[in-house]
């Protein structure tokens, strides 16, 4: 008897939250985004190639670029890829190559005094030292031609292929004037492009290809940046997921707040109170806003939107915040911890290779570093004019 009140209690539990869960629209799990289950794994690990400062391009990324926000640094992710089972790498974007200024499609742009860059490295070398062996990278997956994602691939073997979206644009200066990708770039590499067209998969209606087909490891199709834009799924853990969304979006406020992220993650308390104070009522706004009072809780949209002025560093606007929408949801979910390339607000805060972020979940990373972008102290802060 006992036993069997127990047991419909806990059956009462279960709907209860089934119907808590559907009242709220949520994405509870990575089921529900469709993606199948597995108990194969990836291991990710990440670099921060170089801190790229660049001078007045903030409004050809975010809207609104505050007054005194001119000045934007991008750090630049690339990501080790690891496939135990088939003791296969996989390195996903590169960064900016060690000498940019050499190739002359980039030359003007890097001579015109509105770039800087602290020293660092290519790709190739972080490995090296890190004790990674170039001819054991099976293939570079570029998640978009641009120069601060391809790095250098002469510096990789031939033996190392090189995995674009089937729309990526690989035409080479001086072939095309206006191209900044160089022979030297393909040269000796195996290509393969990325065909979405009869993929049977989507999650969260983005097409998926199993790049294994173990499901560990996804491509997913997020065009708008660049056509053929790539975002990568890894499953660091039967259950949790890391994703790659190279440049689907830059900033943390693009995504964030929306309603369903805040239900997951309630902005700390103590955020809560300073940015009351911190994020400018004239730029931003929400129903439980007063003026000089911000209000997040009642904040239904994400800070930020994908600028889409004529020099938008989004080609297709409108493509672009489909994918981000879509990616977004994924942010939102417990089993994803989503990294953009360029996302400043997790720079203090992920663990760097040789660490793995496989543990991300365990170790409630996730819920340590999501609001950090409305930290003041954080260099993502940028909800208030500083002159
Ligand atoms: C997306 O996947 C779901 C199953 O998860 C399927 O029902 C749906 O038809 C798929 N849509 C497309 C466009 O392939
Ligand atoms: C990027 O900046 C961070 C923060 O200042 C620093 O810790 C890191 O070493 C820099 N990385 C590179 C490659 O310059
Ligand atoms: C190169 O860029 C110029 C200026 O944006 C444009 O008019 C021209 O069509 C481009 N050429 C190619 C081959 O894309
Ligand atoms: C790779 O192939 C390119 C083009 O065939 C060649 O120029 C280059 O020397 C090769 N590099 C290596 C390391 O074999
Ligand atoms: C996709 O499917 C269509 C129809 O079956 C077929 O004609 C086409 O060749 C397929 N494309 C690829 C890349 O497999
Ligand atoms: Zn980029």
């Amino acid at each position: 008897m006992a036993y069997s009140n127990t047991l419909s209690r806990n059956r009462r539990l279960q709907v209860l939250s089934c119907l808590l869960l559907l009242a709220g629209g949520a994405h509870a799990s990575y089921h529900d985004f469709g993606i199948p289950a597995s108990r194969a794994t990836v291991d990710v690990r990440v670099f921060n190639v170089a801190n790229m400062t660049l001078t007045g391009g903030t409004h050809a990324f975010i809207t609104p670029a505050l007054p005194g926000h001119e000045s934007t640094t991008f750090p630049m992710y690339s990501f080790l890829v690891e496939h135990r089972q088939s003791n296969k790498r996989l390195q996903f974007d590169l960064g900016i190559r060690s000498d940019p200024e050499t190739v002359p499609s980039l030359s003007a742009f890097f001579n015109a005094g509105i770039i800087h860059l602290e020293p660092y490295e290519d790709i190739t070398t972080l490995l090296q030292d890190g004790g990674i062996a170039l001819s054991s990278i099976d293939a570079v997956i570029w998640s978009h031609a641009h120069f601060d994602h391809v790095g250098d691939m002469s510096k990789f073997l031939n033996t190392t292929g090189l995995i674009i979206g089937a729309a990526t644009d690989i035409s080479t200066y001086p072939e095309n004037l206006n191209a900044t990708l160089v022979a030297s770039d393909l040269a000796g590499h195996h290509i393969t492009r990325l065909d979405f067209t009869n993929a049977t998969l989507n999650f969260s209606g983005l097409k998926a290809i199993d790049y294994f087909g173990d499901g560990s490891f996804y491509l997913l199709d997020t065009p708008g940046h660049l056509p053929g834009h790539t975002t990568a799924l890894a499953r660091v853990t039967p259950t949790s997921f890391v994703v790659l969304g190279g440049d689907t979006f830059h900033h943390a406020g693009q995504a964030r707040p929306r309603p369903q992220f805040q239900k997951t993650y309630p902005c700390p308390a103590h955020l809560l109170e300073e940015s009351k104070s911190a994020v400018s009522t004239d730029y931003f706004w929400s129903h439980g806003t007063r003026i000089g009072v911000f209000d997040i809780p009642s904040r239904a949209q994400q800070f930020l939107a994908l600028s889409d002025l004529p020099d938008s560093f989004y080609a297709d606007p409108v493509k672009s915040q489909v994918s981000l929408e879509k990616i977004a949801s994924f942010d939102a979910d417990p089993d994803f911890l989503v990294v953009t390339a360029h996302d400043i607000s997790l720079r203090s805060s992920i663990p760097y290779f040789p660490a793995y972020t496989n543990g991300w979940k365990a170790s409630r990373l996730k819920e340590e570093l999501v609001w950090n972008f409305l930290d003041q102290s954080n260099p993502a802060f940028v909800f208030s004019p500083t002159n």
